[in-house]
């Protein structure tokens, strides 16, 4: 298969699938075949921010004043948190946007890898901040045993779509239904990297933010997390499709053939982060979080997702019932809010405007 940036064909593309369809060519957002993701692109390009928005003046005050174990708390998670979504950040355009056949989607991809760059210089952004010695926190993420084991088991099926998609379509080797097969387990694994891994970080930072401690990195994390609920929208929208059947057909046997794995994939990401919580918290917990309660936040968005993706929920756990209830004001937009008075934060969001007003939306209404 050779590639093209301008496929010279018309092609109907509210008619292609949404990977290894044609390539494409002009890129409309007139008509769609998925509008959600349009919907998805506006909201991402709306949320666009900058990590310099936020002081972080206060919270070198406070790391400094740390004890050890919350110091092994905050760095260990930061360091987890800039790896994890250094991976991320190649992952979606070095290997999801080459195969992608839907102009919506394809742009919804860009965003989202654009957004994981932002990201990225957000922890630069804390590291520089608030570590006298940045190089103390970059140069040894490498040597955290704990840190490579979660980044290998993310970036392996990232890889193996990688290698199994270039020998297919590239030197004619393999099956294209192993290929698709693969880009299902990668997919998968992206949404329970950004819908449960990124999660129990979220938690940890909020938790100093609750304690009014480090809230210039929490409001950071929090705009993060702002992102990522899209990224999370993203692939669960793709995973459920597939499942359904208004894609590529092929992807309807391969989530019932990957469904047993998937649940292991599930299960054995939750036994990870629970190890994770016990390393956190192995030198002394902090007020209002330890490692038991991060042990049954992760089964209850572990739950969560499944119900999500249409999967049944492993853990005994109400999905009604949040073990860390706090984690939901920082998880929300509206939460992001809060008056500068309030607090030390010292940030606005720019842009994070509603895109879905419509000539409806102000009938009845009258001055
Ligand atoms: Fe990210
Ligand atoms: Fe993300």
């Amino acid at each position: 298969m050779t590639k093209t940036v301008f496929n010279r064909n018309k092609v109907d593309f509210t008619k292609q699938y949404m990977f290894f369809g044609e390539d494409q060519n002009t890129q409309r957002y007139d008509v769609f075949r998925y509008p959600e993701y349009d919907k998805l692109n506006q909201t991402m390009l709306g949320y666009f921010w900058r990590p310099e928005e936020v002081s972080l003046q206060k919270d070198r005050g406070d790391y400094a004043e740390f004890t050890d174990a919350q110091k092994h708390i905050f760095t260990s998670n930061l360091k987890y948190q800039t790896l994890l979504d250094s991976v991320q950040g190649r992952g979606p355009c070095l290997n999801f946007l080459p195969y992608c056949s839907n102009p919506e989607l394809e742009s919804c991809i860009v965003c989202w890898d654009f957004q994981e760059t932002i990201h990225s210089r957000s922890y630069t952004h804390i590291v520089k901040n608030v570590y006298a010695d940045p190089a103390e926190v970059f140069d040894t993420i490498l040597d955290d045993k704990e840190i490579i084991a979660r980044a290998e088991s993310v970036s392996r099926e990232y890889d193996k779509f990688y290698d199994m998609a270039v020998n297919f379509f590239h030197k004619g080797k393999g099956s294209e239904y192993e290929v698709k097969k693969q880009l299902y387990k990668a997919m998968m694994v992206v949404n329970i990297l950004e819908g449960l891994r990124f999660y129990v970080s979220f938690a940890c930072t909020f938790a100093f933010g609750e304690l009014k401690k480090m809230e210039g990195s929490a409001k950071i994390i929090s705009l993060i997390a702002r992102d990522e609920a899209t990224h999370l929208n993203l692939s669960t929208h793709i995973l459920k499709h597939w499942a359904k059947g208004d894609d590529d057909p092929d992807f309807v046997k391969i989530a019932e053939e990957c469904k047993e794995e998937s649940y292991e994939m599930w299960k054995t990401c939750v036994e990870e982060e629970k190890r994770w919580a016990d390393y956190l918290f192995e030198k002394g917990s902090i007020v209002g979080l330890n490692a038991n309660l991060l042990h049954a936040y992760v089964e209850f968005i572990a739950n969560k997702r499944l119900k999500a993706l249409g999967l049944e929920p492993i853990y005994d756990r109400p999905l009604t019932t949040n073990p860390l209830p706090w984690t939901q004001h920082w998880l929300s937009s509206s939460g992001l809010q809060v008056a500068p008075q309030e607090t030390e934060i010292e940030s606005y969001i720019i842009g994070g405007v509603k895109q879905d007003v419509d000539e409806k939306t102000f009938e009845g209404f009258q001055l």
